[in-house]
């Protein structure tokens, strides 16, 4: 193979950069020339397609958002948009495709792949959903800043002894509530893999009180519920007068974590490798410390992410 393509689609993730830097430095490095495509699959169906150079990804290593910018397109969905940037690959002479992005990018990948088109996914994703692989890019990122967020929320928490709800992203996955809940030492972490009862965690916020706590912080998974309607119940059950933050997009900001700058360098070098050596339809992971590649299919339609159980239960066990 000696030209190959990357992009980045859907929600941008801290260090996605820092992956397209890797995979230009990497196909260089093994002499193939890369081709950048800006907007995700929405610049592949009308050919928003570029040459990138050594010094295109210079400066790039830990700036957050993507350069190649990014786009949520579900049109990709459909045959005609899939061979229209099919159509658009082989018009600029690319042979195999690297992309970077969350589950949506990897069922365009999985698509083009199907098409008979070599297409290598990076789980690159501030939610750490994508299945078979420990993290994803950005994951890392997000949670420190989550974790920063956290921390002054105590401070103003504590001085009024008072309950907040931070509602925190993941979609409909928890890791980004669990682990910046229990590295934050927050009282409670709500995940949509995990029932909760409301009156049960208005009872832990008057036992904290009774043993005197300054202060309840409760973690929420969007994919539970948003933070208000959250807040109204417990204010139902008793007067605790809960206020709300909900981060938002501030989490999907920022310059990449050394773990994420790390890991974005190897999974992209990696997907290069898996290009070179003639895999299409496959994914690369980090699984248990080892850099792997997967079939994309498989990898899809049999794993599924779960988050770390464990932590959850450390946490009901050492908040209180
Ligand atoms: O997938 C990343 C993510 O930030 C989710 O956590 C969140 O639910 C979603 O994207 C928000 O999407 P958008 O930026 O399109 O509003």
């Amino acid at each position: 193979m000696k030209r190959i393509g990357v992009l980045t689609s859907g929600g941008d993730a801290p260090g996605m950069n820092a992956a397209i830097r890797a995979v230009v430095r990497k196909a260089l490095y093994e002499g193939m020339e890369v081709y950048g495509v800006n907007y995700g699959f929405a610049g592949l169906v009308v050919g928003d397609i570029r040459k990138l150079t050594q010094r295109d990804v210079g400066d790039m290593i830990q700036r957050g958002g993507t350069f190649l910018y990014s786009a949520r397109y579900p049109q990709f969905a459909t045959e005609e948009g899939q061979l229209k940037g099919i159509e658009q690959l082989k018009r600029f002479g690319i042979e195999g495709l690297v992309v970077i992005g969350g589950d949506g990018s990897y069922r365009g990948a999985k698509a083009l792949s199907r098409h008979g088109f070599p297409c290598v996914g990076v789980p690159g994703t501030i939610d750490n959903d994508i299945p078979g692989t420990d993290y994803t890019i950005g994951f890392d990122t997000t949670i420190n800043t989550v974790l920063d967020a956290l921390d002054r929320i105590r401070d103003t928490a504590t001085s009024h002894v008072r309950t907040f709800v931070i509602e925190v992203m993941g979609r409909d996955a928890g890791d980004i509530a669990l682990w910046s809940g229990l590295a934050s030492g927050a009282e409670q972490i709500i995940i949509p893999e995990k029932n909760f009862d409301i009156t049960a965690v208005a009872e832990n916020i008057r036992e904290g009180r009774e043993k005197g706590k300054k202060h309840s912080i409760i973690v929420l998974a969007e994919g539970v519920m948003d933070g208000k309607e959250f807040a109204d119940k417990l204010d139902a059950i008793d007067n605790f007068h809960v206020r709300v933050t909900v981060l938002g997009h501030v989490q999907r900001g920022g310059s990449p974590t050394a773990r994420d700058r790390v890991l974005a360098s190897q999974l992209g070098a990696k997907a290069v490798e898996a290009l070179k050596e003639g895999h299409g339809g496959v994914c690369v992971a980090l699984y248990k410390e080892e850099l792997v590649v997967r079939d994309i299919v498989e990898t899809l339609d049999n794993m599924k992410h779960t988050p770390n159980l464990d932590l959850y239960k450390l946490n009901e066990e050492i908040s209180n």
